[in-house]
């Protein structure tokens, strides 16, 4: 690597360079640069098949670039052994398959596979973390349950837990909220962020809701068709101008009365449709 690469990475262990992905011969995402900041939060947006998911896989390593690379600590991602990897970064998929019949606490436990050893099948630091993780993700009470047998919202917090278990500095999480009822969501998304803020973790974590996105993120990646349109705090570029460009939405961006930060409320609802809002005449007095 130039001298001049590796300072421009300083302060992200994970980064892509000039990446292109690709199935088969459709490029989905093309010539992107991203450098994650590490001890961060990053949150990732775009409109659906924008290629969040194409990147995080990448990131992960569970696709190969068709050009670029991914760095971590500096290396290429493909030249590294999988089991480090592994010990490094924790990949939630969007939608993960479990085994048929795998119990929820088997499930969690498998997220400390990476750390053991032949000699050591189960220590007691994996026991701990296994524990931990279904305490933070108020999972412990469906140890014994059957995971094909759980709500989709149960499921996705045991997902999220065994990725805790696998303790890892660098979190990659692909819609960790789908299916969750909104004060599970919240609390999946303050979990993230204590991890982050109480044990230097860093994450990367691809969000649809941009109000969501814009209180979690310490830095947000804003995608569409495979490129990166903008990124940076929240508050430096969440505008009207971005959400129109980005998702093609009309909106207006107000503080957000919590956080001070912005708030996106999409605008003009059923334009062109107004009619069928209009109250008959006299429907105010009958009522
Ligand atoms: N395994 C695959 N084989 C072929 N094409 C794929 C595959 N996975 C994704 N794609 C295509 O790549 C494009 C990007 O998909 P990707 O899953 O990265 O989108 P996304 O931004 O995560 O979307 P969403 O918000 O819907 O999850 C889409 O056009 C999709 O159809
Ligand atoms: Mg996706």
């Amino acid at each position: 690597m130039t001298e001049g690469l590796k300072e421009g990475l300083k302060g992200s262990r994970l980064a892509a360079r000039d990446l292109t992905l690709a199935y088969e011969d459709r490029t989905v995402v093309d010539g992107l640069d991203l450098a994650v900041p590490d001890g961060e939060v990053t949150i990732v947006i775009g409109p659906n098949a924008c290629g969040k998911s194409t990147l995080l896989r990448a990131l992960g390593r569970l696709l190969k670039p068709a050009r670029g690379t991914v760095l971590l600590d500096g290396e290429d991602l493909a030249r590294i052994p999988t089991r480090a990897i592994a010990q490094s970064l924790g990949l939630l998929p969007q939608t993960p398959v479990a085994p048929e019949a795998i119990t929820v606490a088997d499930l969690v436990a498998r997220g400390r596979q990476p750390h053991q050893r032949w000699w050591q099948q189960w220590s007691e630091a994996d026991e701990r973390a296994v524990a931990d993780a279904m305490a933070r993700t108020d999972t412990t009470a469906l140890a014994e349950r059957s995971v094909d047998e759980l709500s989709g919202g149960q499921r996705q917090r045991v997902w999220i837990a065994m990725a805790l278990a696998q303790e890892t500095d660098l979190l990659l999480l692909d819609e960790p909220t789908t299916y969750l009822d909104i004060s599970h969501q919240v609390e999946v998304l303050d979990l993230v962020r204590r991890l982050n803020r109480e044990r230097g973790r860093t994450v990367v974590a691809v969000l649809h809701d941009l109000n969501q996105a814009a209180r979690y993120a310490d830095h947000l990646v804003a995608m569409k068709a495979g490129r990166i349109v903008a990124q940076g705090r929240p508050a430096d570029i969440v505008t009207a101008d971005l959400v129109r460009e980005v998702f093609g939405l009309h909106a207006v961006v107000v503080p957000d009365p919590v956080t001070a930060g912005p708030l996106v409320i999409p605008g003009k609802p059923w334009e062109g449709e107004e009619r069928a809002y209009v109250p008959e005449p006299g429907a105010a007095e009958r009522a």
